[in-house]
């Protein structure tokens, strides 16, 4: 018996050097001398035929040759598999240096990044925020705003009719009325939006944006006007900037004012953008008129207010010194991408 296991443990040393390379060979071997029903299983039924002496020494033999050949078979296993693991790790090699790849990111338009900004100085200032629809009624685009149908101030705004008394709103004004006929004093509000009138040139599109806002309450003045809307320029283009307020005329205020800034290009030096005056036209304003308040059941004895409107793009273009309006429609990724 010895001779025959020792025959047995060559053959299948031979069998696995000639598979040492193959998993599956080595399996199937493995399964053929070792296995339940294997070669070397034939040697445990022989012990019990031995005499009790021979049959420990027998049983180790046996025992010793099949955990060789197991070990032989483990190590190799274990070989090839070790051998793939390094391929597959090879293969998918990361070059953790390389730069990753961005996600284009999309911005806000400038025109929108300024209408925050500004808004968020007024609600620095304790301003609520309305809106208004964009295709406005006559009679709040104009009639309440004291400009009735004959009125030559309409044609300070070129104006878009959808029919004889719907329209594209001129202005944000009629947002004035809208919250006022729904709230009393005191109010606080702007009211950013985008606005339209017929009118296309280097400084002038239809479509364009203003921010409104008034104030009504008890005892309100010019002075109050005066103080809002000089900290507001000054918190919005710098502290040093100059500031000066201009007699003027809307229907819907008086007095009624034009307030400008000191020109941020030459500073005052004159230049192509002010024309030479040294100053830049930024705002309209004024207090209330008695006939707005009255057309939305406000007590002019009793309240008054202030109310101002300012147009976001002609900021936009002060703030970066963009020379042409229609730069900010035309969507121009290179142009948008510097902002
Ligand atoms: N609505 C005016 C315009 O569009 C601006 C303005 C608003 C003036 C409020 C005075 C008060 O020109």
């Amino acid at each position: 018996m010895k001779e025959r296991l020792e025959l047995l443990a060559k053959e299948a040393e031979r069998a696995i050097e000639a598979a040492a390379s193959d998993k599956d060979a080595l399996l199937q071997l493995k399964a053929r001398y070792l296995g339940r029903k294997g070669e070397f299983s034939g040697f445990l039924k022989e012990l019990a035929a031995l005499p009790a002496e021979d049959r420990k020494a027998a049983g180790e033999a046996i025992n010793q040759a099949k955990t060789r050949l197991e070990d032989a078979i483990a190590i190799l296993i274990g070989g090839i598999e070790g051998r793939w693991k390094e391929a597959a790790l090879a293969k998918e090699r990361l070059d953790v240096t390389l730069p990753g790849r961005t996600m284009p990111l999309g911005k806000r338009h400038p025109v929108m990044q300024v209408m925050e900004e500004i808004q968020e100085v007024f609600f620095g200032l304790g301003f609520d925020i309305a809106e208004g629809p964009e295709i406005e009624l006559d009679s709040y685009n104009f009639e309440k705003l004291n400009i009735p149908k004959d009125h030559p101030a309409r044609e300070m705004q070129d104006t878009f009719y959808v029919s004889s008394d719907v329209l594209l709103r001129t202005h944000t004004s009629p947002v004035q009325i809208r919250v006022m006929e729904n709230k009393r004093p005191p109010v606080r509000v702007i009211a950013p939006g985008t606005v339209f009138r017929r009118d296309s040139d280097v400084t002038h599109s239809p479509m364009f944006h203003q921010v409104e806002g008034f104030m009504v309450d008890k005892g309100v003045s010019f002075a109050n006007l005066k103080a809002v809307l000089a900290d507001f320029l000054r918190t919005f283009f710098g502290r040093d900037t100059g500031v000066r307020f201009r007699p003027s005329f809307f229907p819907f205020t008086e007095p009624s004012a034009e307030a400008d800034i000191r020109c941020v290009l030459c500073k005052g030096a004159g230049c192509r953008v002010c024309k030479g005056s040294g100053w830049l036209e930024i705002l309209g304003a004024g207090m209330i008129h008695p006939e707005v308040f009255r057309s939305v059941g406000y007590d002019y004895e009793e309240y008054s207010g202030f109310a101002f409107g300012l147009g976001v793009e002609r900021i936009a273009m002060l703030k970066y010194g963009i020379d042409d309006l229609r730069l900010l429609f035309e969507n121009d990724l290179r142009f948008l991408k510097q902002f």
